[in-house]
């Protein structure tokens, strides 16, 4: 009995937003116009700090890194996405909700450290500027950004085989428009409590141990920052880091109002709006933040 009602679960259905179908061509259109803006900004970020050397700094590395996530980030759910909204397909296959789940999640996990590494460096920067370069090598850098990229795939792994697991039997139907672990593992009939403690756990120490390493980093900066006698100075000082603090606040305050939304799951269907901020609006902002925000990024594009 158990075989036969798992075979009936191998396909799941993504249900997109509501609304008749000039609302789901006019979102199909906003989706493709602002993907294909998000990755244009973010390739030129990538393109300008590899084609000028003055920017070959770790600052411009974690940033061009930080593009080239949010990249894989909004192409995992959002061209899925507007296959849905145009109805062409509303189904997914167990294995491919499972990938995309573990690609979105990882690559997830990898922006909360590279924000958080990011926020080191603008500490390490601003409170020492004379030993910066010693203390930030570029082989530093290197492996700060590989450490990110590895935890970052590796701290859902554990998660994810326990979801591989489940059996599902009952509704097929996920109330969103990619496949999300919070709305997969609700479907399960069988017993989620491991998985949901395990994802918990993990958040838990994704979500703080990032939070405070940026919010400590950041606390020293500013520190540092209001003791810079003259105005101007300050100014200089915090302009390096204000477009990584907008991207930071951005990020998590999206993210912590979806992770409070998981454990009371009543709110109507906010989730999807806050999943739409996060898997196309802020990977679309990121690169204009930063051009706007950084005259070095402004002058290279420019040119
Ligand atoms: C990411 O960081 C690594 C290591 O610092 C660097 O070699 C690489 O060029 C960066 N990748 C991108 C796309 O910028």
């Amino acid at each position: 009995v158990e075989k036969e009602n798992q075979s009936s679960a191998q396909e799941f259905i993504l249900l997109g937003f509501p609304g008749n179908q000039l609302l789901q061509i006019s979102l199909s259109v906003v989706f493709t116009m602002t993907y294909i803006l998000a990755v244009t900004g973010n390739f030129a970020i990538i393109a300008v700090v590899i084609a000028r050397p003055h920017l070959q700094t770790p600052m411009y590395i974690f940033l061009s890194n930080l593009s080239f996530l949010e990249i894989w980030y909004t192409t995992a759910s959002v061209p899925k996405a507007i296959a849905v909204f145009l109805g062409k397909s509303k189904t997914i296959s167990f294995v491919g909700c499972i990938l995309q789940m573990y690609f979105i999640f990882s690559l997830g996990c990898t922006e909360f450290f590279l924000l958080s590494v990011m926020a080191y460096d603008r500490y390490l920067a601003i409170c020492y500027p004379l030993r910066y370069s010693t203390l930030m090598s570029s082989t530093k850098c290197t492996h700060l950004t590989f450490l990110c990229w590895v935890s970052g795939f590796l701290c859902m792994s554990i998660h994810n085989s326990l979801v591989t697991r489940l059996s599902f039997c009952g509704s097929n139907v996920i109330n969103n428009f990619f496949c999300g672990a919070d709305s997969l593992i609700f479907l399960s009939c069988s017993d989620i409590s491991v998985v949901k403690w395990v994802g918990f756990l993990m958040a838990i120490i994704v979500i703080l141990g990032s939070c405070l390493t940026t919010l400590v980093s950041y606390i020293f900066i500013i520190s540092t920052i209001l003791r810079i006698p003259s105005a101007r100075g300050r100014q200089k000082a915090f302009s390096t880091c204000s477009a990584h603090l907008i991207v930071v606040v951005m990020w998590y305050s999206s993210n912590i109002f979806l992770y409070i939304r998981v454990y009371r799951y009543s709110f109507f269907d906010m989730h999807k709006f806050v999943n739409t901020v996060n898997t196309i609006v802020t990977p679309l902002l990121n690169p204009f933040i930063y051009t706007l925000r950084n005259k070095e990024v402004k002058e290279a594009l420019g040119k």
